[in-house]
C-alpha cells in the first residue's frame, strides 16, 4: 500500500519514536513503507514520514551509489533492504560530507557531515536482534532514518545561513 508522506513543516516528523515490539501488523507497515519508498525513488524511509511514531525505518541504498569499490565490498555484506525496529547507532566513526536529501523535503538537497562508518543495532522483521556495520552512503543513510525517529531532520545539522537556503527553495517548489 502507498502511505502518504509527512512533508517539512508536519509536526509529525518532530516527535521521538517509541520502541516497538515486531508483530505482523508493524512488518506490513514495514512493506508497505517500502513501496512508498522505492515509489518516490527514494532510499530510506522511517515510520515518522508516513504519519506513524513506532521506531521503525527501511533503507536501500543501491552499490552504485557508494563512491568505490572498496565501500561496495564491504556494504555488499549487508543484505538490503533493511527493516530496522528499534534501531541504534552503538558506534560511529570517521567523517565524511556529502549531499543528502529526504522525501519530506522533496526536490531539495544539502550538505550534510556525517560519521564515515557506523554500527547499527537493531530487531529485524523476525523481531531477532541483529547488529550491521556499514560505510559511505548507507552509514549516511543509516544516520539519517535513525535521526528522523529522534524527530531530527538533516537540515537541522546544517548551520543556520545554508538552512534556510534550503527552505527557501523548497518553498519555491511548492
Ligand atoms: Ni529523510
Amino acid at each position: 500500500m502507498i502511505l502518504e508522506i509527512e512533508k517539512y513543516g508536519s509536526e509529525k516528523l518532530r516527535r521521538p519514536a517509541r520502541k516497538v515490539a515486531v508483530t505482523p501488523e508493524l512488518v506490513a507497515l514495514a512493506e508497505s513503507m517500502l513501496e512508498t519508498m522505492y515509489k518516490a525513488k527514494g532510499v530510506g524511509l522511517a515510520a515518522e514520514q508516513v504519519g506513524r511514531d513506532e521506531a521503525l525505518c527501511v533503507i536501500d541504498v543501491p552499490l552504485s551509489c557508494e563512491d568505490d569499490e572498496e565501500t561496495k565490498a564491504f556494504n555488499a555484506r549487508t543484505t538490503q533492504p533493511l527493516v530496522l525496529f528499534n534501531p541504534e547507532i552503538v558506534t560511529a566513526s570517521g567523517e565524511q560530507t556529502g549531499r543528502e536529501g529526504c522525501l519530506s523535503l522533496p526536490n531539495v538537497g544539502g550538505d550534510v557531515t556525517r560519521p564515515s562508518e557506523v554500527t547499527v543495532q537493531y530487531l529485524d522483521a523476525k523481531g531477532v536482534p541483529q547488529m550491521a556495520t556499514v560505510r559511505g552512503f548507507l552509514a549516511r543513510a543509516v544516520c539519517h532514518e535513525t535521526d528522523h525517529l529522534k524527530g531530527i531532520l538533516y537540515v537541522d545539522h546544517m548551520d543556520e545561513k545554508s538552512r534556510e537556503k534550503v527552505i527557501k527553495k523548497l518553498q519555491k517548489k511548492k
